[in-house]
């Protein structure tokens, strides 16, 4: 079925624009001056905030969780708009992206390793077959098995406990003893569907190997099998048992040849997963005192948490529109032209409740969007959800970037009840 305007292609077909990165799609289209057209379900399109629904050149409302349909009702729709790309942006659905493109034979990645980059077991082979440093890991069903597998693996403590399919840290646990270890395994497995399509997830979880040290992440755009890297971020997170962003800076700071280093890790890791033209976004730790970035994660598609603002902030590179170029089989434009620096602070609260407050002071040089009203339930602080707002600062250097973040954070406001 088709909802909106008839043909008028060539353009790209998102499946499921919503959620953070889709904004950056929707702006970086209008730039290149190509129509754009989603993939979705007609109620989850009716939801739409009007601004995404008004740039939107037409919409295939199809089943996207019933695999077999969503390929036929998408595959007539590319027939129909003349479509030239097809872009995911839920990294769930980065595998049926990859499906499709190779149906229609129009640019895509790899459909048979197209998995890895949503799954984290498939992830961990495929990174395993590439010699590509990442933690070492085990699948568990339950708190026994994860006791075995904590005692006869030898992989220390703290460990890491995770779902093999899902983001934004959800079900994420660092634990630091045998105690917690069940409940550990309890919080991953939770997941069985993916909200708002309802997409069954595989629900079994990973116990991971440690890795201490800073974090980055770093984005790798494939044209045509070639990588392109794009730059280094730093990332902060919280400590302890649950590791929630709590902001991100471009550039990362890192040593030119290190940063480097990264770049080149996070494309072997967007390679192995079979990403050829499109994009992949990164997450690595370098241990203290050494070189070697670990792989923590990749996935197909564009960054959340408004990365793509930090970096087109910081080095003139939009990420958004380098991810379009790829999936037309164009060259994509990823030269640096600028050398500024930016960084992104999140609101968390100390603990779940109701919000009652919020303030964010207005500083020259800043910008800042709420997340939560008051009156909003605030989650638990144990994943992204909990967010309440963010400020962005830009700068010519990265501590003038952090330093101004940092300062409209600690002036913020946040009253939980
Ligand atoms: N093996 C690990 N070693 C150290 N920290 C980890 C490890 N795995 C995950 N983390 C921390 O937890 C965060 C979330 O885990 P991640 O695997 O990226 O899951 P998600 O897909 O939810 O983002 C990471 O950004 C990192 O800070
Ligand atoms: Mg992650």
């Amino acid at each position: 079925m088709t909802i909106g305007a008839g043909p008028r292609g060539p353009g790209v077909l998102v499946i499921e624009p919503m959620g953070n990165a889709g904004r950056f799609l929707v702006e970086a289209a209008g730039r290149l001056g190509l129509p754009l057209y989603a993939a979705t379900r007609k109620d989850i399109h009716d939801g739409y905030p009007d601004r995404l629904r008004s740039a939107l050149a037409g919409v295939c409302a199809t089943d996207l969780t019933d695999t077999p349909r969503a390929l036929a009702d998408m595959e007539a729709f590319c027939r129909q708009h003349a479509i030239a790309g097809i872009a995911a942006c839920f990294e769930l659905f980065t595998p049926l992206a990859a499906q499709l493109a190779q149906r229609v034979g129009l640019p895509g990645n790899d459909p048979l390793l197209a998995r890895a980059a949503r799954n984290k077991i498939l992830m961990g082979e495929a990174f395993a077959a590439a010699g590509i440093p990442a933690p070492r890991w085990t699948v568990v069903h339950d708190g026994a098995e994860a006791h075995r597998a904590a005692r006869s693996r030898g992989l220390g403590w703290p460990l890491v406990v995770k779902p093999a399919e899902q983001g934004g840290s959800w079900g994420v646990s660092v634990v630091d003893g045998p105690d917690r270890l069940a409940s550990a395994v309890g919080a991953a497995r939770q997941y069985t569907y993916a909200h708002p399509h309802g997409l069954k997830l595989d629900a079994r979880a990973l116990v991971q190997e440690y890795i201490p040290g800073a974090e980055y992440s770093c984005e790798t755009v494939v044209a045509d099998g070639v990588a392109y890297p794009l730059p280094v971020v730093r990332k902060d997170t919280t400590e302890g048992r649950y590791r929630i962003e709590t902001g991100h800076t471009c550039p990362s700071g890192l040593s030119a040849p290190l940063a480097r280093r990264v770049q080149h890790t996070a494309a072997r890791a967007a390679l192995a997963v079979g990403v050829r033209n499109g994009i992949a976004h990164t997450e690595l730790k370098i241990p203290p005192g050494t070189a070697t970035p670990y792989v923590i994660e990749t996935g197909a598609r564009l960054p959340g948490d408004n990365l793509c603002e930090i970096i087109e902030a910081a080095t003139g590179v939009n990420e958004a529109v380098a991810y379009l170029q790829a999936v037309l089989g164009r060259v994509p434009d990823t030269v640096a032209s600028a050398t500024d620096a930016a960084t992104i602070r999140f609101l968390l609260p100390e603990h779940g409740g109701v919000l009652r407050q919020v303030f964010i002071p207005q500083t020259p040089g800043t910008h800042s969007e709420l997340h939560l009203r008051p009156g909003d339930t605030v989650p638990e602080p144990a994943d992204s959800a909990c967010r309440i707002g963010h400020v962005v600062a830009r700068a010519e250097t990265v501590e003038q970037a952090r330093g101004l973040a940092d300062q409209v954070a600690a002036r913020s406001r946040v009253e939980v009840g």
